[in-house]
């Protein structure tokens, strides 16, 4: 730890704010500053609305002091931090649904790196892991056709990385596994292939069962549906006007990468951000490896809000467990912990849990199991009662009686800007949280927030500007010169 010394040599104290963060002000003991070490992992839930964005992971961004990593669903959460994360280091934006257009891109090609066959492999994975979605009442039988479909992608991307093609012909070979015979005769042929992986790649394609095939089809496309879109997809492809963003350089320089998902049940970005979100922490991992202190100095945060809907990481749990003695830190939130749990698996879920270090729940969940769960967590104290007994001869007499330290109903009602922490092997702590937007500082926050937003400029692209009916009148006018109408 560093401490601070004078000219003269002499101690005078030391700085939290060289070693971590401040999650906020306890309760009980009143009035001592809570601090999380950057080395530690931390993890919020709280329903939608009770801050755990503006409490925990906009306050612990503004303060990370070297690169950053974020995940996010909202467009003016980013706009929050933007200000104060360029003035840091540069800024690259992943924003799939074109909400803040006019930032600087992310361009970033999912094909690069993937004549390695580990990196395929693991990118695929990543791809795949995000199409386990909240929503799917089968998830069994989801993760089963996440990883068929994960065999198929990962054997295009080796095959176009070795080829020179582009992730254009991955699409392509994706929409007709059937005749697309080029990857696997890449796969084949290359002597730089990984053996036996054109006959993964046949058996995944060519599953005798009709069913299976077809479901590890419709997977694959549900994995690259956000590249059904000519503009989604060409964010993917580098050209020489936009080039790819070089991201160890962007951490190097205490940069900040942002991934704006949405929540939204059609199309979700959580493949591409799942892919995206292992890359970049994989390049900062080679270079905390590389690294003389042989850790990230200074640490890099990852900043993984509404995980579930944004990036369900597959190695989340390896790397909380790892990473955090290599410098990079993380911090995620969900809304309840069921979602994580169909996300992730119960077992992966439980894993992020057991190795998240500070557990910080907020109020107003009416998720009793869980409510539960945390107060069982806590355990009891032991209280002494008194017994008064009335009448001439009258008695006083104790006894001692565990209650719980909280009980779920006192959780729900916890009010807002208080959350429960529970830190590593010490008491549960209730806590006073400074939400990011409140006093001064909030207010120039804010201000900031509303200058980004003159940033954000209007979405380019095809049909830009021009209403629906123009759009559909000049259609219309194409299809007929092309004599596709009757
Ligand atoms: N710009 C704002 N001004 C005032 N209140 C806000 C603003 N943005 C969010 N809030 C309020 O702050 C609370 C916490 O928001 P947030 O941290 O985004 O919640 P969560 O991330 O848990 O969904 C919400 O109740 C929201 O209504
Ligand atoms: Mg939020």
């Amino acid at each position: 730890m560093n401490l601070l010394l004078r000219s003269s040599g002499r101690r005078v104290g030391f700085d939290p704010t060289q070693v971590g963060w401040r999650i906020g002000t306890s309760k009980v003991p009143a009035g001592v500053g809570l601090w999380q070490p950057w080395d530690r992992t931390a993890g919020t839930i709280g329903p939608q609305g009770s801050g755990k964005t503006l409490d925990i992971l906009t306050p612990a961004l503004l303060q990370a002091p070297g690169a950053a990593l974020v995940t996010l669903t909202k467009a003016d959460d980013l706009l929050l931090t933007l200000t104060a994360r360029q003035a840091r280091g540069p800024v690259a934006v992943l924003d799939p649904f074109g909400a803040a257009p006019g930032l600087p891109e992310l361009i970033w090609d999912p094909v690069d790196g993937c004549v390695d066959a580990t990196v395929a492999e693991k990118r695929a994975k990543a791809f795949c892991a995000g199409t386990i979605q909240g929503g799917d009442d089968n998830t069994s039988a989801a993760r089963f056709y996440a990883a068929e479909a994960a065999k198929v992608i990962q054997c295009y991307l080796h095959a176009a990385a070795l080829a020179g093609y582009t992730l254009h012909h991955v699409l392509e070979w994706a929409a007709n596994p059937r005749t697309a015979t080029l990857p696997a005769e890449i796969l084949r042929v290359h002597p730089m292939a990984e053996p036996n992986w054109a006959g993964l790649l046949a058996g995944a394609v060519n599953n005798p069962d009709d069913r299976t095939a077809g479901n590890t089809k419709s997977t694959v496309d549900q994995a690259l549906a956000l590249f059904a879109t000519r503009d989604r997809r060409n964010r993917c492809i580098p050209t020489k006007n936009r080039p790819a963003v070089d991201i160890a350089d962007l951490i190097r320089r205490n940069g900040t990468v942002y991934l704006l998902g949405r929540e939204d049940p059609y199309v979700s970005a959580a493949p591409l951000m799942t892919a995206v979100a292992e890359h970049v922490l994989d390049t900062a991992l080679r270079l905390a490896n590389e690294s003389g202190f042989g850790r990230l100095c200074p640490p890099m945060l990852a900043c993984l809000d509404e995980l579930p809907s944004t990036a369900p990481l597959p190695t989340l749990a390896t790397r909380m467990a790892n990473e955090r003695a290599l410098g990079i830190s993380f911090i995620w939130a969900s809304q309840t912990w069921r979602q994580l749990v169909r996300v992730m698996g119960e077992q992966q879920a439980r894993a992020v849990k057991d190795l998240t270090n500070s557990l910080i729940i907020f109020g107003g969940s009416k998720d009793t199991t869980f409510n539960r769960e945390i107060s069982d967590l806590l355990g009891t104290r032991r209280v002494t009662r008194r017994n008064h007994q009335h009448g001439p001869r009258g008695s006083v007499s104790t006894h001692g009686e565990d209650t719980p330290v909280i009980r779920p109903e006192e959780l729900r009602e916890l009010p807002a800007r208080t959350a429960l922490v529970v830190a590593e092997n010490g008491k549960p702590i209730i806590a006073t949280l400074h939400r990011a937007i409140d006093g001064k500082p909030g207010r120039q926050l804010l201000t900031q927030q509303a200058e980004a937003r003159e940033q954000i400029t209007p979405a380019v692209g095809a049909g830009a500007g021009v209403g629906v009916v123009e759009q559909t009148a000049l259609a219309h006018a194409t299809a007929r010169n092309l004599g596709l109408t009757n």
